[in-house]
């Protein structure tokens, strides 16, 4: 069934650019917010947004968008959707915050007891809010080293992976030198690894995926744990099921399998951040359910409560074990949030969200793989569900990062009428809301298709 369409526009006019952008009003503000706001992230384009309607976002000169974005894999069930609306206003009628860690009240309950019912960790499971996704992965560092009671104290993680940008998840992070540069000393005792990145294999483009995981995990037992640290020592593995910033990065079955049974067999955590892919985003509730394996943390924040700063650590009741006064926040677990954040679980189940994320996700894949037959500057399409990355080369054969001819893409699709960013060093990172329409879709891939093969024709090879 197609998902169902509740927003006060014709979804046929969309994409529709009124005024060719960045408009005269977004330039206004663009020129106010260079003055106002230190400049620390940078912005693929000068979109203003005023208004979203499910799948599309309408900016303030009236251009009306396809949603490739939506919020960075945050509005899973589309913008505005008129039940968390409801939600979000009966909540704020009620009582807006009272402190979860110091008070009780019935949503905390309500809501924890619902993502117990969807995360896929087997028997008892404890829950931990947060505000973000960053402080999810701090709580779980504090979590794992705090389990051992600090006699494990190394952590380890992977090269391309993000994990947030304060000083404990930026330690862990390494999907690019300027987010830790400048800013050492780092937190020390974290260990990272290369990650099995299928087409660029860091142990050889000739391996196949299966080959490259298996180096991956080789790698780790001869070259870290034979002579580096003992496996002793090591209290957490912190991983992403798909590489986020990085590239969208599927990696391996056997990988993430391998990884299990090597924590398993050391007494390591298993710490899965789920914090892009979760909430469906995969066609499954999280990305983890592709791979088989339990973790034995899961870390969540972004699509949780459609844009309401919420997220959540949830782990196996044995290890989310922190004594009394050694872990809190004052936001955690915001009413209005979890209010919200009840109505996104109902609403991808009852509107049947993952089928959509599945079927929708299969179709865009499809298109560019078979645009690969016709256009050079595709290198690679991979992803699960409505995490997709295209990844753009200047050659098929060095497979040349095209970090400026995606530049070019990104700015032209905007202009055409199609939201959409990047990841790692030139993919197209394409993570629509889970309800958008096919039809919506299927426009939007024309136009980026037709876009790539503008910038192709025109480059300088
Ligand atoms: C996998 C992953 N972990 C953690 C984070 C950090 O989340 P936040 O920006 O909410 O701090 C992100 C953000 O993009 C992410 O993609």
């Amino acid at each position: 069934m197609p998902p169902k369409w509740y927003w006060p526009i014709d979804m046929n006019e969309v994409p529709k650019i009124v005024v060719e952008p960045p408009g005269p009003r977004a330039m206004e503000i663009v020129k106010a917010d260079s003055t106002l706001i230190m400049q620390s992230f940078g912005r693929w384009y000068p979109l203003v947004i005023r208004r979203g309607y499910g799948p599309v976002i309408e900016d303030v000169d009236g251009n009306l968008y396809i949603d490739f974005n939506a919020g960075i894999a945050v509005m899973n069930v589309g913008h505005s959707h008129p039940r968390i609306v409801e939600a979000i206003k009966r909540q704020a009628e009620l009582f807006t915050h009272y402190s979860m860690t110091d008070f009780y009240y019935e949503l905390i309950v309500k809501h924890a007891s619902m993502l117990r019912d969807i995360v896929p960790i087997s028997g008892d499971k404890r829950v931990f809010y947060t505000n973000s996704g960053t402080e999810s992965i701090e709580g779980a560092l504090k979590i794992s080293r705090g389990h051992f009671r600090n006699q494990r104290p190394y952590v380890i993680a992977f090269l391309g992976a993000f994990h947030g940008r304060t000083y404990g998840s930026m330690a862990l992070t390494a999907s690019k030198p300027i987010q830790r540069f400048g800013f050492n000393p780092m937190l020390p005792n974290v260990i990272h690894v290369p990650y099995p990145y299928p087409y660029r294999c860091p142990f050889g483009r000739d391996l196949t995926e299966e080959e490259c995981g298996e180096a991956v995990l080789g790698y780790m037992e001869d070259w870290i744990f034979g002579k580096l640290v003992d496996p002793s020592e090591v209290s957490a593995i912190f991983f992403e099921p798909v590489q986020g910033e990085g590239g969208y990065v599927v990696p391996p079955r056997n990988f993430i399998q391998g990884l299990r049974k090597m924590t398993d067999k050391y007494g390591i955590l298993l710490v899965d951040d789920e914090v892009q892919s979760g909430f469906g985003r995969t066609g499954r509730w999280f990305a983890i359910e592709h791979f088989g394996v339990e973790p034995d943390i899961i870390t969540m924040a972004k699509a949780i409560a459609a844009g309401l700063p919420l997220g959540a650590i949830v782990g196996r009741a044995g290890v989310m074990d922190l004594p009394r006064g050694s872990h809190a926040n004052t936001f955690g677990g915001n009413p209005v949030a979890l209010a919200a954040g009840i109505e996104v679980i109902n609403i991808i189940n009852e509107e049947d969200l993952l089928t959509n994320a599945q079927r929708v996700g299969e179709y865009i894949k499809r298109r560019f793989m078979e645009e690969m037959d016709r256009t050079e500057l595709i290198g690679d399409v991979r992803g699960l569900g409505l995490m997709i990355g295209v990844e753009l080369v200047r050659n098929r054969k060095t497979r040349e990062y095209a970090s400026k001819e995606l530049e070019q893409v990104l700015l032209e699709s905007f202009k055409r009428g199609v939201a959409v960013i990047g990841a790692g060093k030139s993919v197209i990172r394409i993570a629509p809301p889970l309800n958008i329409p096919m039809e919506l879709a299927e426009r939007a891939v024309d136009i980026l298709i037709d876009v790539i093969r503008k910038v192709d024709r025109e480059r300088v090879k």
